[in-house]
């Protein structure tokens, strides 16, 4: 079994849409063992994004995650990290194909709806980071 952080960003939770997503993980049948409601503040956000320091975007994609609530999951089944990743679609919104989340319901490079940890290294360091008191279990 695997875990990973999944995060629906503010302007899914703005354009309505974390009913379709979580329904869209449900129907896959993986589990969500953990799911809160907040406004991210700068600096989890800025620990979260930590990679992307320096680079240009990384001011204004701090600014718009911590624009307003985001839903934050622990995802669990097998392969869930490649799974949710699949699923959420490419950052390119080029190459984001119809069916994923992205694909689906996103032209845009930075406000794509959602978050997936990209390694079951990095799933472990965000869940800690997300969700302290269920990584100490
Ligand atoms: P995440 O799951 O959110 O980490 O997406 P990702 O792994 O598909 O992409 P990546 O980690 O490379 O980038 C993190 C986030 O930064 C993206 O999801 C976008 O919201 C934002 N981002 C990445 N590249 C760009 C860019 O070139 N311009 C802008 N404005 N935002 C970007
Ligand atoms: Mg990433």
């Amino acid at each position: 079994m695997e875990r990973t952080f999944i995060m629906i960003k503010p302007d899914g939770v703005r354009r309505k849409l974390v009913g379709e997503i979580v329904s869209r993980i449900e129907r896959r049948n993986l589990d969500i063992v953990a799911m809160k409601m907040l406004t991210p503040s700068r600096k989890l956000a800025e620990e979260h994004y930590a990679v992307h320091k320096g680079k240009d975007f990384h001011d204004s994609l701090v600014e718009f995650i911590t624009s307003g609530p985001v839903v934050a999951m622990v995802v669990e089944g097998e392969s869930a990290v490649k799974i949710m990743r699949n699923m959420m679609g490419a950052l390119n919104p080029e190459q984001a194909v119809s069916g994923t989340i992205r694909g689906d319901f996103t032209v845009s490079t930075c406000e794509n709806l959602i978050h997936g940890s990209d390694s079951t290294e990095t799933a472990a360091i965000e869940i800690e980071l997300w969700f302290a008191d269920l990584a100490a279990k």
